[in-house]
């Protein structure tokens, strides 16, 4: 295992980033998000593990391979951010940083996305900075790994 692999997991329907509700995710692509992480990541000296899934119990497994495979996980979960025990619970048996990232400002949304499981084990929160929110949260993996 790399000690500095960052492990960046993306939930359900975000393959569909740059496509769906462009008004309020943006126009970037997933790819181009990877593509921009990976270019980051390169530059701070890190190795990026960049996946995304539709799939809770996938997100969940990713999560638990994390604990051997990864020094950071930086999380989008999407839809499951709200709805997700599972994921916060994989999240408790993981050690290291988690950096939580919404492309959209949640907390200016309805109110059913305020709420966050995931934000109970985050160490950081970004939401509303677009897609430069995974970027801002390399940036603080690299600083909170020293
Ligand atoms: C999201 C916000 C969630 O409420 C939503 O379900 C998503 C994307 C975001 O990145 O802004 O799918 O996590």
């Amino acid at each position: 295992m790399s000690s500095k692999t960052i492990m960046v997991l993306n939930g359900p329907n975000l393959n569909l980033l740059g496509q769906r509700e462009p008004e309020t995710y943006g126009t970037e692509t997933l790819a181009d998000v990877e593509a921009a992480c990976a270019a980051l990541a390169g530059e701070l000296g890190l190795t990026l593990d960049f996946r995304q899934s539709n799939i809770e119990g996938e997100l969940v497994t990713w999560i638990q391979q994390a604990r051997k495979r990864a020094t950071a996980i930086i999380i989008n979960p999407a839809a499951y951010t709200h709805t997700s025990v599972a994921i916060l619970d994989a999240l408790n048996a993981f050690d290291g940083p988690v950096i939580e990232v919404h492309v959209s400002n949640i907390h200016k949304r309805e109110a059913f996305r305020h709420h966050s499981f995931v934000s109970r084990r985050a160490d950081g929160v970004i939401a509303g900075c677009g897609t430069q929110g995974y970027l801002l949260a390399l940036r603080q993996v690299a600083h909170l790994l020293g």
